[in-house]
């Protein structure tokens, strides 16, 4: 159809950006195409989106020239950078100038960048409550984000500014579920205390960015942040006790010994953590559930989602 409109989506064989083209895809009559970028046309994500109606791109987010191309004659893009690749604050400054970059110069009506808090707002470097990190952050993979809308901004592209949430997901792929303790039974660690983590399933947040794109330019020019609840550890723990049908002790260690974990980016999640420890009401408030469930009216909780995908959460 001449009308559709193309999202060029970042990290369409990803988490955030495979959501979304999902969502595009779901929806056939929605007057929405999905254009699916990828460094690997030829890889199975990339070949089973094709299969699902995606129009795959080759595109490296490195590479600002490919961008540009993979823009061209699209609606609009969601933009997203996996800092969990690189680790480097200076990659994925450089990745978002190449899509704002692009983004203008094909004349893009709607973008949406996935960030997240430039820390350093609320806890200045000279704050010693947590440590500064690589010599100019305090939490490297949300500081660099944050301090990158301004290249969307500055290039005067019509941008909405979406803040994601903790995927629940990450349970199953980022090693975060309930271990077996030395008393064999299951604890469930997340250095928050008694303070609530704003979550989500991460398939939601592709289905919250469509439901932006179909507001047209409701949300262009407006930061909002998106969850599917606020929960404390203790009451995931009691919900993944009884999705599992075992006792899930919930051990919330300090900020400190998490930062000492020593698996790559320890540090930076324990700085995380603490972040939304502290600023508990600035962080649950800045992340609406009616506002999620109003533009996603598919939105999951914590126990719907774990009805779900409980199986599929590693326990060993
Ligand atoms: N885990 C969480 O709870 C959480 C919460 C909020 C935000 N985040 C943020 O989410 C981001 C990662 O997003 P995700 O979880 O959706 O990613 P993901 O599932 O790890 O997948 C990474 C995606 O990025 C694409 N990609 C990476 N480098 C690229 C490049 N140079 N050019 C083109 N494409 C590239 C990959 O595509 P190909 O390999 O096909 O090229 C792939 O689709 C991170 O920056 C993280 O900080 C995570």
């Amino acid at each position: 159809m001449a009308d559709t409109k193309i999202i060029a989506v970042a990290g369409a064989t990803g988490a955030q950006g495979g959501g979304l083209t999902r969502a595009i895809l779901a929806d056939p009559s929605g007057g929405f195409a999905a254009r699916a970028l990828t460094r690997d046309g030829k890889s199975s994500k990339a070949q089973e989106l094709a299969k699902q109606g995606a129009e795959v791109v080759t595109c490296d987010l490195d590479d600002a020239e490919s961008v540009r191309r993979a823009y061209a004659g699209a609606h609009g893009a969601y933009c997203v950078t996996n800092y969990w690749e690189h680790f480097s604050p200076e990659k994925e400054m450089a990745q978002a100038r190449a899509m704002a970059a692009a983004a203008k110069s094909t004349g893009l009506a709607h973008v949406i960048w996935s960030t997240l808090e430039d820390t350093r707002r609320w806890v200045p470097l000279s704050d010693d409550r947590m440590p500064t990190l690589m010599g100019k952050y305090k939490v490297p993979h949300f500081d660099s984000k944050g301090d990158a809308n301004h290249v969307f901004t500055d290039a005067g592209v019509p941008t909405t500014f979406l803040l994601t949430s903790f995927y629940w997901d990450n349970l199953i792929h980022f090693g975060m579920g309930p271990k077996k303790g030395p008393d064999g039974k299951l604890a469930f660690t997340l250095p928050m205390g008694d303070k609530k983590l704003p979550g989500i399933a991460v398939d939601d947040i592709g289905r919250c960015a469509y439901g932006v794109f179909k507001r047209g330019g409701e949300y262009a020019g407006k930061t909002i942040g998106i969850a599917g609840e606020h929960l404390t550890g203790a009451q995931m723990a009691a919900s993944l006790g009884k999705a599992l049908g075992q006792e899930v002790r919930y051990n919330a260690v300090p900020f400190e010994a998490y930062r000492g974990f020593g698996f790559p980016g320890a540090e930076d999640l324990g700085n995380m953590f603490q972040f939304k420890h502290d600023f508990e009401d600035y962080y649950c408030g800045a992340r609406s559930i009616a506002l999620s469930r109003a533009l996603n009216p598919a939105l999951q909780t914590f126990d719907a989602w774990l009805a779900k995908n409980a199986s599929r959460i590693p326990l060993a």
